[in-house]
Formats: structure tokens, sequence, C-alpha cells
């Protein structure tokens, strides 16, 4: 067995090397407790003394506290030092540098759908239009009794329409601004009417219940046919470039006669036919045609004085197209992945 100087003297040549390899003040906590504490190894020399002689006592007693005092001292030493380093450490890590870039903060921007509507009626009020908006809760007699539908159409059927009363319903087109207008302004009027429209109809990649079109008219004295499709054409030209093919076709509406429809070639398929153009390699974006005398006369105008020529368009179809984008439902999924891709 060493003897007690010699044990003294591993005890400290072990706590040195510990020491030396501490890098954190906790560990350095842990190592003080380890050798001077309650069950540490200078306490079991203490009580190991009561096995030497009276005579060796006093002498190896002091040569143990003498030990505990330079352990203590070290510790001391090294744990000022290592908190000092650790609260240096932290402060740079905190430390505000000014010259790091800023975060930009994530705008919001208008939806696509608004936006196409907003450059539609850009390039009608540059054409010379007023806009008047209407409510999206209607009588009847706005959506369909003056504007020429006989009590039985098809339309007025709750299949296509809600109904919110037997005489309230959700507008199924912005046709309903031109009663309105023509009720409450004499002409000329120059008007086009945007909003949000309300059909009763299944969930597809091309329809949805609700979706946005914008009506427009002109009544005057002699507005003719050809006054219609000019205007169209240009318009058309405006909105899409000379890139895109158009077709226009007959077709019909209670509230005008003639009545034609304009398709737009499907930039999906490029014609060829698809789920989004039903298969036509068309797809309809614009009902037109010369404003039914009874429409007139109902609202007051009297239709050997003047003629007029309104159309309706949808939005987001124009929208489908010119982005190439598959599928209606995603204007309203509302996912910030498709929705960042309109800037
Ligand atoms: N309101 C019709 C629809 O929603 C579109 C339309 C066709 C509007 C001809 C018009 C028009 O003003 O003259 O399908």
């Amino acid at each position: 067995m060493p003897s007690l100087p010699e044990q003294i003297g591993a005890l400290r040549n072990t706590f040195l090397s510990e020491l030396n390899s501490i890098t954190l003040s906790q560990e350095l906590e842990d190592l003080k407790t380890k050798y001077l504490g309650k069950k540490g190894p200078i306490q079991a020399l203490m009580i190991g003394l009561k096995d030497c002689t009276a005579d060796e006592r006093p002498q190896l007693g002091k040569l143990i506290n003498d030990l505990k005092t330079e352990l203590l001292s070290h510790c001391d030493h090294s744990l000022t030092r290592l908190k000092t380093q650790e609260l240096e450490e932290r402060l740079a890590r905190e430390a505000l540098d000014p010259t790091l870039p800023g975060r930009r903060p994530s705008l919001g921007r208008a939806h696509p759908i608004h936006q196409m509507m907003q450059e539609i009626i850009d390039i009608l009020v540059g054409m010379g239009f007023s806009v008047q908006y209407g409510p999206e809760v209607e009588t009847d007699y706005y959506n369909f009794g003056g504007l020429n539908f006989a009590p039985d159409h098809p339309a007025r059927d709750a299949q296509d329409t809600f109904y919110l009363s037997q005489d309230l319903l959700l507008r199924t087109h912005t046709t309903t601004i031109q009663v309105h207008a023509l009720e409450n302004h004499k002409p000329p009027l120059r008007i086009i009417a945007p909003g949000r429209v309300f059909r009763n109809e299944d969930i597809s990649a091309r329809s949805h219940v609700f979706f946005h079109q914008v009506d427009g008219f002109y009544v005057d004295k002699n507005v003719t046919f050809a006054d219609l499709l000019s205007m169209m054409e240009d318009f058309m030209n405006k909105l899409f470039g000379q890139k895109v093919e158009t077709r226009f076709r007959p077709s019909y509406f209670p509230f005008v006669e003639p009545g034609l429809e304009v398709d737009v070639r499907c930039t999906s398929c490029n014609g060829a036919g698809c789920r989004l153009c039903k298969h036509t390699g068309w797809l309809e974006i614009l009902g037109a045609g010369m404003i039914h005398p009874n429409v007139l006369k109902k609202a007051n105008i009297d239709p050997d004085e003047y003629s007029g020529y309104a159309w309706g368009m949808g939005v987001e179809r124009p929208l489908l197209l010119r982005s190439g984008i598959p599928d209606i439902r995603l204007f309203t999924e509302n996912d910030l992945r498709f929705l960042a891709q309109f800037p």
C-alpha cells in the first residue's frame, strides 16, 4: 500500500489531468463534487487518518488540508475563467449584426381572378365604358323577367339556379346590371358590369358553383351589329394579343336578337381536344348580341329610337387559357404555391 504522501501526490496528478481536459463550467462543478464532495477521495483520506498514530496525524492532516486548499483554488480559478469565456461566447452569438441583410416580409397580392378582372376592366374603360356594380342577391325579375326569359325557361329551374326564396336568388349572370342600368339611366349608355355569379352545377375542371363575369352593353341611336362585331374583334385582340384564334358562332339568349357566341382555341391542348374543352378544341368564353326590343321596352326605352349591343364573358376561362391552367378548381383552393405564380 502506497504511503499517504504518495497517495496525495497521485490524487493531485489525476485531478490536474482531468482539470486540463475540462471546457465547460458545468463539467468543472462535477469535477469539484467528485474530488471534494462528501463521498470524494479527500474526505476518504480524512477518514483514513484515524488509522494513523497520534504522532503522524497532525502532519498528515496538514498534508491533506493543503491538498484540499490547493484543489479548491484550482477549481475557483478555472471556474472564473470558464464562466468569463462562456459569457463572451454567448454575447458574440447573440450580438446584433446590422450588416446582415433583412428578412423580407412576404407581401400579399391580388388574387389572379381579381387581376384578370382588373385587366379586362382596364381595356374596356380605355374603350369608353364606365363600370357599374350590382347585388349578388337578386329578384327573379332582374335575373330573368326583365331579360325576356319566358316563365318556363329551363334556366329558371332550381337545377341551375340557387333560390333563396320564391322570388330571391343568387344571380346567375351579371346581365342583371343591364336591367338596373337601363331602368335608371337614359341612353346613350356604355356600361360594363363585373362581378361574381352563382350556378347550381357539378364542380369539375371547367365549371364551379361560383365564378366571375364581366358583362357590358352599349345603347344609343343607330348601334348596329357591325359595331358589335368590330368591338368584339378589337377587345379580343387587346385581351389575348393576335396569337389566339377565335371563332364567332350564332347562338341564342332570350335577351338578344340576333345572338352569338365567341370561342377561343383551347390552349391547353392546342385544339386537339382535352378535359378542359370537353374534347371540342374550343372554349366558349363570351356570349353577345343585339339587345332584344323586349328588354328595352321593359325599361321604357323605345326600341324604334334606340338600339344596342351587349355581351357577357367569364373571367376564369380566359385566364385558364392564357396561363395554361388545367383546372378551374385551383382558383379556390388558396394554395400559396399556386397563387404566388401570379405576381
Ligand atoms: N348572361 C349570359 C351568360 O351568363 C352571357 C351573355 C350573353 C351576356 C349575351 C350578354 C349577352 O349580355 O348579350 O351565359
